[in-house]
Parts: structure tokens; C-alpha cells; sequence
């Protein structure tokens, strides 16, 4: 395993597992599959509804927590100073731990000044060992690096081949705040998996499409969390540290960007307004 270290010193696996829609049934088992596959980074976040699954696969699995990175996200229903800290307090619970060792907020809308106050404090009072958001673009992430006395750490955001984050990327490392990948595979979405130039790739180094996107990601600095509910694909995705992409074929890959999100655009004001849709509707469902 490579590492990322974040501008704390505290230092991260490059690769972990993510475990969007990994439903409740399945994330248990998905989570010791990917423990006994080697992974040693489980990404997932209150608003997955699955946090109590990983818990118990890590308490399970015998694994040393020390041993384990452990990333949970602060939901937008969430934020605001108090009802941060308490929800963070919640997520350790359900994740049997007294300490993350990295908390995120999940989405750059509604308080989210009030939820990083929280996750200042919390980081202070060494309960969590990193801290940094998700989705924030360029303007919202300088905003809350440059009037906040701790800057975000990391920044999850969408990151694959059709959209790669180039300016977002930069101004990341312009203020040292690590970059890591969401949907590294794009979901597949556009036929990614299929792309003929990254086959191409592929085949040159005896590697699948999936492992060639994982490397490029990586070889870019670029923390990534790929998600599967198969252990095999759990155990390719792993292999990806015995050979390096040249620079002619990052340059192959770099010119497949479409700079644009195959999901959805976090500026698009329709977008803000679905979001807040969602916590309205959450609220009256009164879920959690
Ligand atoms: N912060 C955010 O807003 C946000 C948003 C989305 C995701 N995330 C995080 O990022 C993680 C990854 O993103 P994601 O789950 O959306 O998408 P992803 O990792 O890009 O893609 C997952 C899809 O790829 C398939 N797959 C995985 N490995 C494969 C392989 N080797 N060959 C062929 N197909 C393969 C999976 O199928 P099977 O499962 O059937 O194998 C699944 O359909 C999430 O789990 C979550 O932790 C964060």
C-alpha cells in the first residue's frame, strides 16, 4: 500500500473502499470481504445509512482498529454547530469507535460554517485525526480554507477519465489540501469501462481497465475509493502498485476529460434546490 500524507503529517492510504449503496444486507459481509482483501481504508458516511454494518465488520474482522483508516461524512440535515458535533458523536457509535480518523463534511450547502466549528473542535480535542469536506468547488473551498483557523485537509469530490477535476485539482494543491476521488470509475457511466484507448492501456501492462483508471488517479496524487460488492473485483482493484503508467499514457488518458460531472453539477442552482428538497423531505420522514 501507497500512502497520502495530509498537510497534519497523518498519513493515509492511497487506495481504500467505499461503500455507497452497499445496502445494509450486503455491507457486512462487503466490508469483511474487503478487510480479508487487504484494504485497510473504509470510506463511508451517515447519510449511507450503513454505518452500523461497518462497525460491526470492523469489530468482526479482529483487525486492530489502529490499524484501520476510518472515514465517515457529516449529512447537510446535520450541520450547524451542535447538531455536528452530536451527529459525529452518533456516527462513532454506530461505527464502535471513540475516534475517526477522518470526518468530512458531506455536501457545501446550508451551515456548513456551524459544522466545521464542530469538526474544529472535535480535531482539537482528538477525536478525530483529519479533517475535510466533500463537494466543495474551488470558490466554497478557498472560502472555508482561507476564514477558518483549520483548512480542510482533504476534499472528496467526483474525480475519474470523463471528468478530472484538472483547475479544481490545482487549486487543491495550491493549498495543500489532499484530493480524493469519488466514483474513481464514474460508475462505469459512458461506457468507461469499455473506453477503448484505456483498454488499449490496459493490455500493454497486462492490466484491466478498472486497474489502469485506479493507477492513473494514483500516479496524479489522488486518493481513491473504489467501491465493489465482488471480491475478486475487491482484490483487482488492489492490484494496482506493481507497474506505473508512462507519461506518454497519462497524457493518452489526460485527453479523454469531457470536464464535466457524469452525476450532477454542485453549482447547478436546480441542484442546490433538490438538495434541500432532500433534507425537507428527510426531516418530515423524520429519518436520520
Ligand atoms: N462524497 C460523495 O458525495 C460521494 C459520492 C459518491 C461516491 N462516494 C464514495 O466513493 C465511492 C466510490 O464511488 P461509487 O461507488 O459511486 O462508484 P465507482 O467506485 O466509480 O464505481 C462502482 C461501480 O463499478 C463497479 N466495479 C467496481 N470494480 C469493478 C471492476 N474491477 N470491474 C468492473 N466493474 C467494477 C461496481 O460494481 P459491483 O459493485 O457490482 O462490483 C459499481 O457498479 C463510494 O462507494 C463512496 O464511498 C462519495
Amino acid at each position: 500500500m501507497e500512502y497520502a500524507t495530509l498537510y497534519n503529517g497523518v498519513k493515509m492510504p492511497i487506495l481504500g473502499y467505499g461503500v455507497y449503496q452497499v445496502t445494509k444486507e450486503e455491507c457486512e459481509r462487503c466490508v469483511l470481504d474487503a478487510l480479508r482483501a487487504g484494504y485497510r481504508s473504509i470510506d463511508t458516511a451517515q447519510s449511507y445509512a450503513n454505518e452500523e454494518e461497518v462497525g460491526e465488520a470492523i469489530e468482526k474482522s479482529g483487525i486492530a482498529r489502529d490499524d484501520i483508516f476510518l472515514t465517515t461524512k457529516v449529512w447537510i440535515e446535520h450541520y450547524g454547530y451542535e447538531e455536528t458535533k452530536a451527529s459525529v458523536i452518533e456516527s462513532m457509535r454506530k461505527l464502535k469507535t471513540d475516534y475517526l480518523d477522518l470526518c468530512l463534511l458531506h455536501q457545501p450547502f446550508s451551515d456548513y460554517y456551524g459544522a466545521w466549528r464542530a469538526l474544529e473542535e472535535l480535531y482539537n480535542e482528538g477525536k478525530i485525526r483529519a479533517i475535510g469536506v466533500s463537494n466543495f468547488y474551488p470558490d466554497r473551498l478557498i472560502d472555508l480554507a482561507l476564514f477558518s483557523s483549520i483548512k480542510p485537509m482533504v476534499n472528496q469530490v467526483e474525480t475519474h477519465v470523463f471528468n478530472q477535476q484538472k483547475t479544481a485539482h490545482e487549486i487543491m494543491e495550491k493549498y495543500d489540501i489532499r484530493q480524493e476521488a469519488w466514483a474513481p470509475f464514474g460508475e462505469g457511466r459512458g461506457g468507461l469501462f469499455e473506453n477503448a484507448t484505456i483498454r488499449e492501456i490496459g493490455v500493454k501492462y497486462g492490466k484491466s481497465t478498472a486497474q489502469v483508471m485506479l493507477r492513473w488517479l494514483i500516479q496524479r496524487g489522488i486518493v481513491v475509493i473504489p467501491k465493489s460488492t465482488h471480491y475478486e473485483r475487491m482484490v483487482e482493484n488492489l492490484d494496482v502498485f506493481d507497474f506505473t503508467l508512462s507519461e506518454e499514457d497519462m497524457d493518452k488518458i489526460a485527453a479523454l476529460d469531457k470536464e464535466q460531472s457524469s452525476f450532477f453539477s454542485h453549482t447547478d442552482p436546480a441542484i442546490v434546490e433538490w438538495m434541500a428538497g432532500i433534507v425537507e423531505e428527510r426531516k418530515h420522514a423524520g429519518k436520520k
